[in-house]
């Protein structure tokens, strides 16, 4: 993927909101419905609990409306939306439904990259606001317990639904997007993928060696791209697979767990929501100040991978 040209108009992140289903599923709940224990999820995944229920559509347009309501904007001063799901309440329009639901009226469009969705809508609204957009909604939702078979303890442990929500302004100068890179090999798709009204089938162990490596790799893309190094990173959001994929990427990247940001021990892997989840966490834990560098990488089926650097607030100092 090429760097950024310079003199591209850029963005900054103004607002960012989340949403999670009421409904908890811990770990002792699920090995009363399978052949599964809390040992077994814990010490193999991270995940302690995680959030099923709700739509695609519901979820996101909480979120959305959190983002939005941080920003302190009108629904209607948004010039673009970008929905970043795998599991679509319906074959199309999904994103349309949330902008109409939340009053706005612009351009309105799904991604589909897996659970790299996030950062390739985060990408693709960076590009809006390159073309002209002044404001664009990005928001990564999934529903997988709706694909999930909850007979497969191979994956029924992992998947969960969730939505996150980040709004872009777009500002003078060049804006907070650094480097960026989104890849796939559609080579590796046998290897976790869902047909049309089927299940998650998934072959953990490939996925998990070829996960990081493709983390690794993407990630140290966008970091040549942005000219830094993996010392320069104050936080890195990563998917939220499985916390033993995020400590391998992490060693091999040469960046220490404490500068990772974790959510997946309360809400299993859920997809296209899973970064900017973990991304508000550490934002509403203080972790993150202006001129800070954040790297977002995420992988999934297809098998997809996408990152990027961002120079949270866009270079201005606190
Ligand atoms: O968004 C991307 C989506 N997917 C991923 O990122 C998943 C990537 N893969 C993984 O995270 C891991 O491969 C898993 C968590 C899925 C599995 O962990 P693992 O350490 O690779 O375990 P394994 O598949 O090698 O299984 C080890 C043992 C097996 O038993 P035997 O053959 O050693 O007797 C499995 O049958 O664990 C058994 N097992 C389980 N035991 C209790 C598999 N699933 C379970 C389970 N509970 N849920």
């Amino acid at each position: 993927m090429p760097a950024i040209r310079p003199g591209t108009k850029g963005g900054v992140i103004s607002g960012w909101g989340i949403a999670l289903p009421e409904k908890v599923l811990t770990n002792h709940e699920l090995a009363e419905m399978m052949d599964t224990s809390d040992e077994w999820i814990v010490a193999r995944t991270g995940i302690h609990e995680r959030r099923i229920g709700g739509s695609t559509i519901g979820l996101s347009v909480e979120s959305g409306r959190q983002a939005l309501e941080m920003a302190g904007l009108d629904p209607s001063r948004i010039d673009g939306l970008v929905l970043a799901t795998t599991t679509p309440d319906k074959q199309w329009g999904n994103a349309a439904a949330v902008q109409n639901e939340l009053g706005m009226r612009c351009g309105a469009f799904d991604v589909n990259a897996a659970c790299s969705g996030f950062v390739y809508a985060l990408v693709c609204g960076h590009g809006l606001i390159a073309m002209g957009a002044d404001r664009v909604l990005v928001i990564g939702t999934d529903t997988l317990s709706r694909i999930t078979d909850w007979d497969d303890r191979g994956t029924a442990p992992l998947f969960a639904d969730g939505s996150g929500a980040v709004v872009i302004e777009s500002v003078d100068g060049p804006g907070q997007l650094l480097g960026w890179d989104l890849d796939a090999d559609g080579s590796l798709l046998s290897i976790l993928q869902a047909e049309v009204g089927g299940y998650i089938r998934m072959e953990g162990k490939e996925v998990f060696r070829r996960a990081v490596r493709i983390m690794v790799d993407s990630a140290e893309k966008s970091m040549a791209h942005a000219g830094i190094s993996a010392d320069d990173v104050a936080l890195i959001v990563p998917h939220q697979a499985n916390v033993r994929i995020i400590d391998a990427a992490c060693q091999r990247l040469g960046i220490p767990m404490e500068r990772a940001a974790v959510v997946l021990d309360k809400t299993g892997n859920t997809s296209s929501a899973s970064i900017p989840l973990a991304l508000a966490d550490a934002l509403d834990n203080g972790r993150v100040a202006n001129g800070d560098l954040v790297l977002f990488v995420g992988f999934g089926g297809g098998m997809t991978a996408a990152s990027c650097v961002v120079r949270w607030g866009g270079g201005v100092d606190d």
